[in-house]
């Protein structure tokens, strides 16, 4: 037979829960939307830098430039392409709003190596979805613990043994 719990401590303990979930800072970093500005630079056949992490909501700026010959920056997902030439510097100005991993490549044909200029954004998941989940989870099971110990949701051999006994 399971020890009963008072229903008020169960929910006192996941009220408690609940509230640590929503006001303690999360480990690693806190959701913060900021305006990066990056720049990238074009070459035979390169992007540097090759890789660039911004966080899911951030209003990303691109300042693209190229320094030998004549290049394009295309970006998966978003849809942005632009063309580069050398000497000028182009922006491009969006809204990470999509989790994920997406390339960005040549688009203007500018070599042997031409279709080998690839780079990698990364735009990470915001943290806040990470505490809605959790925040769902606790509440379901907390609501599940609750019906037990109250004894409105039993499992049929504890009903059983209950009037056995
Ligand atoms: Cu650089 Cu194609």
């Amino acid at each position: 037979m399971a020890r009963r719990f008072s229903p008020r401590l169960i929910l006192a303990l996941f009220g408690m829960l609940v509230v640590v979930l929503l006001f303690a800072p999360w480990p690693g970093k806190a959701y913060s939307p900021s305006t990066r500005a990056i720049h990238i630079d074009a070459t035979q056949f390169a992007f540097a830098p090759g890789r660039v992490q911004v966080q899911q909501g951030d209003r990303v700026i691109l300042k693209l430039t190229a320094s030998d010959v004549v290049h394009g920056f295309y970006l998966d997902g978003y849809g942005l392409q632009k063309r580069i030439e050398p000497g000028v510097t182009e922006e491009v100005t969006f809204t990470a709003d999509r989790p994920g991993k997406f390339r960005y490549r040549c688009a203007v044909s500018c070599g042997p190596l031409h279709p080998f200029m690839i780079g990698e954004l990364i735009v990470e998941a915001n943290t806040p979805y990470w505490r809605a989940l959790a925040l769902v989870l606790v509440a379901a099971l907390g609501m599940l613990t609750y019906l037990w110990q109250t004894g409105k949701y039993r499992s049929y051999q504890e009903v059983l043994s209950d009037t056995c006994s």
